[in-house]
């Protein structure tokens, strides 16, 4: 089994998919699947969770139950620098957690105490599996290298933190992926994200911050899905 953590602008391609729900010690996921990928929306069907009322330990558990032997996520971010601008979409390399969520299996009441290590956090295979996945499609634009950085939300960010943000090496910033990649590698499961980039981040914008049309991003995210279970399949 292959597991995909998806985000903004993919409800409507779910809804053709199988659903399921699993039950884990930590609550209920609601998953769709088709063969042997299973697709969590992390903002639940209908996208209602906030970024802070996400259950991750429940769905990166869900993952771990179903037998994912790797996972993707996809990331709907703003753009801080022009190595990921709106409309892009990359691989992510690294990051930075300043959400406070502080999540862990590792505690000793899930799993044993252990301090996992970040370094090279994501899977070096199921990355070159999603470039080829790109390539297949004709495209080249992939980006690559990108450092995100984590928040809480549900807020956006003021203008002097996304200039401290760019000014400490961040590419991008969203409200998720810490606290999946913490929990995915305490579990042990390959893990690849990819950012999709639909505004730029408070402050760079003269409008103030404004977003890509809903059409832009479903298209967006429908291709990046598309191309994330042609990887995960091939
Ligand atoms: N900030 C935080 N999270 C986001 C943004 C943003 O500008 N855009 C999409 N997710």
């Amino acid at each position: 089994m292959k597991g995909i953590i998806a985000g903004t602008g993919v409800d409507r391609i779910l809804a053709d998919l199988e659903e399921i729900t699993v039950d884990t010690d930590f609550g209920q996921v609601a998953c769709y699947r088709r063969g042997d990928v299973v697709v969590i929306p992390r903002h639940g069907r209908g996208h209602v969770l906030a970024p802070g009322a996400i259950n991750y330990k429940a769905n990166a558990m869900a993952l771990r139950v179903l037998g994912c032997e790797r996972v993707i996520g996809i990331h709907a971010v703003g753009s801080i620098t022009s190595r990921l601008a709106p409309g892009d979409f990359g691989l992510v390399e690294d990051f930075l957690d300043f959400s406070g969520r502080n999540l862990t299996f590792c505690d000793g009441t899930t799993l044993p105490l252990r301090h996992v290590g970040m370094v090279r956090c994501f899977d070096r295979a199921l990355v070159t599996d999603f470039v080829k996945a790109t390539y297949r499609t004709g495209r080249r634009d992939i980006k690559a290298g990108i450092v995100y950085a984590t928040t809480a939300g549900p807020r956006l960010e003021t203008p002097a933190e996304i200039r401290a943000m760019r000014n400490i090496g961040c590419d991008v910033v969203g409200m998720t992926l810490a606290s999946e990649a913490v929990l995915l590698r305490e579990l042990d499961i390959p893990h690849a994200a990819v950012a999709y980039s639909i505004n730029w981040a408070a402050g760079l914008d003269e409008e103030g911050v404004s977003f890509l049309e809903d059409e832009s991003i479903e298209r967006l995210a429908r291709t990046i899905l598309s191309i994330t279970l042609d990887a995960l399949e091939a």
